[in-house]
């Protein structure tokens, strides 16, 4: 029989939190969130005031390096990054490789973390900070060209290569959306919704893909290498998947003849596993300070490309029923940042499908970040324990006696 006093005997005692939702993993000094409240910082800058007044690279640099840089500083690492935005020819070959229904988080994933092939001096932990600091810049670089580029192959499109003339969010769109057939103009409305949207995916602390990003770094594993399983943490849809299920499931309510009542009674039905997605978070209770800036973000897209969405009639019909639901009141589930991100990102052209690799390309300071911050100070590697349920002890038995 099962003896936990044994148990204790041979393993000692360790305090089980399921979901990590109360223990502290480390100590951190890049983002600040209190979830009660519905506060947002990046060191001790208010969200808020970043995405009015900042732009995504200049956030990174804050993320990445403690503070916000001099103008100096800024060109500096916009000229390095746009330097290194190339990627080798070879990568063109490993793309090749992937089916066109390859979905772009598993060649964004498979990609930065080949990238490990091409830069050997990245898989050594003792590596001077030049080489940390230039694997930083080549991997925040290269992922818009990857990301584009994944895109890009999906639809069969020539890829278009990065242009050094334009800014971060610029390349990318360019990236995106060029033929060679037509002359592509930049939208600065669309540029500016961009840099809001990955200003506010930077950071956010100990979430689930930042934790994988810092537990395999503390492996003493490679910058790409965490980076690439933070991707895949992310593609989860109770993560940063959500923002996809967000579009189909507005789009399947809008095939079902449009009746939100009946999919907000389905979230609420205990014996169907469907929750409303883009609804709740496990840190906001309140409300989420990044789906306020949002929403104002994605009115004012909307309005300036003279878009009218049947799909935004129905999320603002869901939105109602629940910030007015006892269900979705008593719970406090409101609905995030990714209820809105996908209304833009469909709004600027974004296929569903990039919704998540957009996602990563704006946290990708914030794990870096914490990577670096992880190195820096030295964290031991990551090791949980376990509250064990298992047979305790048993001989083992032949299997012609089984
Ligand atoms: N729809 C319907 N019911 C929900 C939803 C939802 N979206 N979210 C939570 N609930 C209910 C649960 O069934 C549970 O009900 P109960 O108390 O009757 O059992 C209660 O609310 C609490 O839910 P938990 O799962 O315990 O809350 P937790 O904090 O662990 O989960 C999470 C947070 C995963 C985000 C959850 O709200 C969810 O699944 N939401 C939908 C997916 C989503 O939008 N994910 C994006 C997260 S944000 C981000 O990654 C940027």
């Amino acid at each position: 029989a099962f003896d936990i006093g044994k148990l204790r005997d041979q393993t000692g005692y360790v305090t089980l939190d399921s979901g990590y939702k109360n223990t502290g993993a480390t100590k951190s000094a890049i983002t600040f969130l209190d979830g009660e409240e519905g506060i947002l910082r990046y060191r001790g800058y208010p969200i808020e005031q970043l995405a009015e007044r900042s732009n995504f690279l200049e956030v990174a640099y804050l993320l990445i390096y403690g503070s916000l840089p001099t103008q100096t500083e800024l060109d500096n690492f916009a000229h390095q990054i746009t330097t290194h935005t190339l990627v080798h020819e070879d990568v063109r070959k490993i793309f090749d490789g992937f089916p066109s229904a390859a979905h772009p988080m598993g060649i964004l994933s498979s990609l930065i973390c080949s990238l490990t092939a091409f830069y050997p001096k990245s898989l050594d932990p003792n590596q001077s900070p030049e080489e940390t600091n230039l694997n930083i810049i080549r991997l925040i670089a290269k992922i818009s060209t990857i990301a584009a580029w994944s895109y890009k192959n999906s639809v069969g499109h020539p890829l278009n290569y990065p242009r050094n003339d334009l800014d971060y969010c610029s390349n990318f769109l360019y990236m995106m959306f060029a033929f060679p057939t037509e002359k592509y103009e930049i939208n600065p409305v669309v540029v500016s919704a961009l840099n809001k949207l990955l200003i506010l995916h930077a950071d956010h602390e100990q979430n689930c893909s930042t934790s994988t990003v810092r537990l395999v770094g503390s492996a003493n594993a490679s910058l790409y290498g965490s980076v690439s399983a933070g991707v895949n943490a992310l593609w989860g849809p109770l993560h940063g998947g959500a923002n996809q299920e967000v579009m189909e499931m507005l789009e399947a309510i809008q095939q079902d003849g449009g009746n939100t009542q009946k999919w907000v009674d389905k979230a609420k039905d205990k014996n169907d596993s469907f929750r409303l997605m883009g609804f709740g978070h496990r840190v906001y209770k309140n409300f989420d300070p990044r789906a306020k800036i949002i929403k104002k973000a994605a009115d004012d897209v909307l309005k300036a490309l003279g878009i009218d969405d049947p799909l935004l009639k129905i999320a603002q019909e869901l939105e109602q029923a629940a910030l007015t639901d006892p269900y979705f009141v008593e719970r406090k589930l409101y609905p995030n940042v990714d209820f809105y991100s996908g209304i833009i990102y469909r709004a600027i052209g974004i296929p569903t499908e990039m919704f998540t690799v957009l996602f990563a390309m704006g946290r990708l300071p914030g794990w870096i970040a914490q990577w670096k911050e992880m190195r820096e100070n030295k964290e031991p590697i990551g090791r949980p324990r376990q509250i064990y349920t298992g047979e305790l002890e048993r001989d083992y038995v032949g299997i012609e006696q089984r």
